[in-house]
């Protein structure tokens, strides 16, 4: 305390223009993605329960909603199918009229600036909701790599912008790249999941997604949360594998990590705000527990503020409009 009465911290948070003046980390919309569900058929819009104010849409129906997303500045959308028919090996994933071709077009051509980003899995598109082809009861690595590629393939042909594949199998960062490269892709980044824990926070996205597993976990692929030394040699693999965004996820609980990823590799860094995250909020904001708007807007601070360039948040749109409004 030697140097009180000298300094006051207290001089800079007298009023709002001086607490602006030194702010350290700033939101803005321009680094929000929206992730959107698409479902089969027309006009539907179907309200996800453990997600207040997200709806599972059909491609008409997120056309739309993209052309709102983009007139309030959103830059971009993360894509997640949901096809009409699921298999064992997860055929639909790599249809070239399947659900997120047909959505990427509707999408483009609604809002050409948007940049569409396609989640490549194959969890929505299995009978069985895993996230790769199975053996006996095992998800079996190698082989699902190359429905995978197949099916990053498919949506750049389809006029994705960004792949994102988020399956956690070892190679597939590496499997995806060449397979781009080979078709002549080689412009479309990837943005991995690089360091996706088996989290507790994913139950409503299955719910919205259609992709819980019908026996066992994911625990098998995706990390272990107690893993931080492990989640960069994940990163490392995927940046050497050929990622151009890593990504960390969930957000909230994974701080420390965006923290390391982003002073490791000091690689574009993106933070997955999960369904959970999003979940936790409108729950106690519902009961009058907590205020929405401010503990969005603290949240989304200090997972910028722990390092992470891009926030992908089931909050972009109501964000871009708080930012807009000079609220948040
Ligand atoms: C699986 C996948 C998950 C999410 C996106 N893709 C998690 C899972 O089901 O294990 C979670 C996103 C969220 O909770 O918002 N490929
Ligand atoms: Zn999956």
């Amino acid at each position: 305390m030697s140097r009180f009465p000298a300094y006051r911290p207290r001089r800079l948070r007298r009023t709002e223009a001086l607490r602006h003046l030194v702010r350290e980390t700033r939101v803005a919309t321009e680094q929000l993605i929206q992730p959107l569900f698409v479902v089969p058929g027309r006009g539907v819009e179907h309200p996800v329960p453990s997600m207040p104010g997200v709806a599972q849409r059909s491609v008409d129906r997120a056309a739309e909603e993209s052309r709102r997303l983009a007139d309030l500045g959103v830059p971009a959308v993360l894509l997640f199918g949901v096809p009409e028919t699921k298999d064992a090996r997860g055929s639909g994933a790599v249809h070239p009229d399947g659900i997120i071709p047909r959505a990427l077009r509707a999408i483009r051509a609604a809002a050409p600036e948007l940049v569409l980003i396609t989640d490549v899995c194959l969890c929505e598109y299995t009978d069985h909701g895993h996230c790769g082809i199975l053996r006996e009861r095992e998800v079996d690595n190698d082989p699902t790599l190359g429905v995978l590629a197949a099916e990053a393939l498919a949506h750049a042909r389809a006029g994705a912008d960004v792949v994102a594949p988020s399956d956690m199998m070892d190679g597939r960062v590496g499997a995806i790249r060449a397979a781009l490269d080979t078709a002549g892709f080689d412009h479309i980044p990837i943005m991995s999941y690089a360091a996706k824990f088996a989290s507790g926070l994913y139950g409503p996205f299955r719910n919205a997604a259609e992709s819980t597993p019908a026996f066992g976990d994911r625990r098998s692929y995706q990390m272990d949360p107690a893993n931080a030394d492990e989640a960069l040699r994940e990163v490392a693999l995927d940046i050497d594998e050929g990622a151009d965004i890593v990504m960390v996820k969930p957000a909230l609980p994974y701080l420390d990590i965006i923290r390391r990823v982003k002073e490791r590799f000091g690689y574009p860094v993106a933070a997955y705000q999960v369904s959970g995250e999003f979940a936790m909020v409108k729950a106690a904001a519902a009961q009058g527990w907590i205020e929405e708007r401010r503990v969005v807007h603290e949240s989304l601070t200090a997972i910028r503020r722990a390092g992470a360039d891009i926030i992908i948040t089931y909050f972009a749109k109501d964000a871009a409009r708080l930012i807009e409004q000079g609220r948040a």
